[in-house]
């Protein structure tokens, strides 16, 4: 049976560098595999008396369903003041409870991270793999993926160029795919 892997990317932002690559890594799936980018344009802000008065947003049950029904996780992250930006951890908040119900919980995952700048996020990813380890996600340790210079990846109609990086991405893929297999 087919594998279904959620996208996940940390901003709103509607030129987003981080949504592109999703778009990009979208079509990247392998055979018997089926990925799907998870949009958290309308996830609101997590408050735990949604949990305690169980008056939880529509929008939240909505994406806590769509997360339980996919299997793997992609996140590409840009970085925000050195850190995940708040879009992102929102989104492992909402899915963290109510307590006892995690939907991250063993899904086996990668981070891509992102930025225009030489540092490639590298900040956001390792803080993001932080919250990972406490969320009982598996995530691939190698090859680690930092995106540099990212705003220079894509035409004007923000398609992914052909070069290096997009082979690199690929295989990243290829080998997040391969690690999955491993550890689900
Ligand atoms: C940034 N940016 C940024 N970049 C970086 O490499 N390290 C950082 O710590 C920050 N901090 C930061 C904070 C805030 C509030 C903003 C708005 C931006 C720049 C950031 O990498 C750039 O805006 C990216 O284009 C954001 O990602 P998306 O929206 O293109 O996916």
């Amino acid at each position: 049976m087919s594998k279904t892997i959620g996208i996940l990317a940390g901003s709103l932002r509607k030129e987003s560098f981080s949504k592109k690559l999703a778009n990009a890594v979208l079509n990247m799936a392998p055979e018997g595999f089926k990925f799907k980018v998870i949009s958290l344009a309308d996830l609101p802000i997590y408050n735990q008396d949604f949990d305690d008065n169980h008056e939880v947003p529509q929008a939240i049950i909505a994406f806590r369903e769509e997360m339980a029904s996919v299997d793997g996780i992609i996140f590409i992250t840009p970085e925000y003041n050195r850190s995940v930006p708040a879009v992102l951890k929102n989104a492992l908040d909402v899915g963290s409870r109510p307590y006892g119900k995690s939907v991250w919980d063993a899904k086996p995952a990668a981070v891509f991270s992102n930025s225009p700048g030489n540092l490639s996020a590298f900040g956001a990813n390792h803080h993001l793999r932080q919250s990972l380890v406490f969320l009982n996600v598996p995530t691939m340790q190698q090859p680690e993926v930092y995106l540099p210079k990212v705003n220079e990846l894509f035409n004007e109609n923000g398609i992914l160029k052909e070069g290096s990086t997009k082979e690199f991405l690929k295989k990243a893929v290829d080998a997040y795919i391969t690690w999955f297999k491993k550890n689900s």
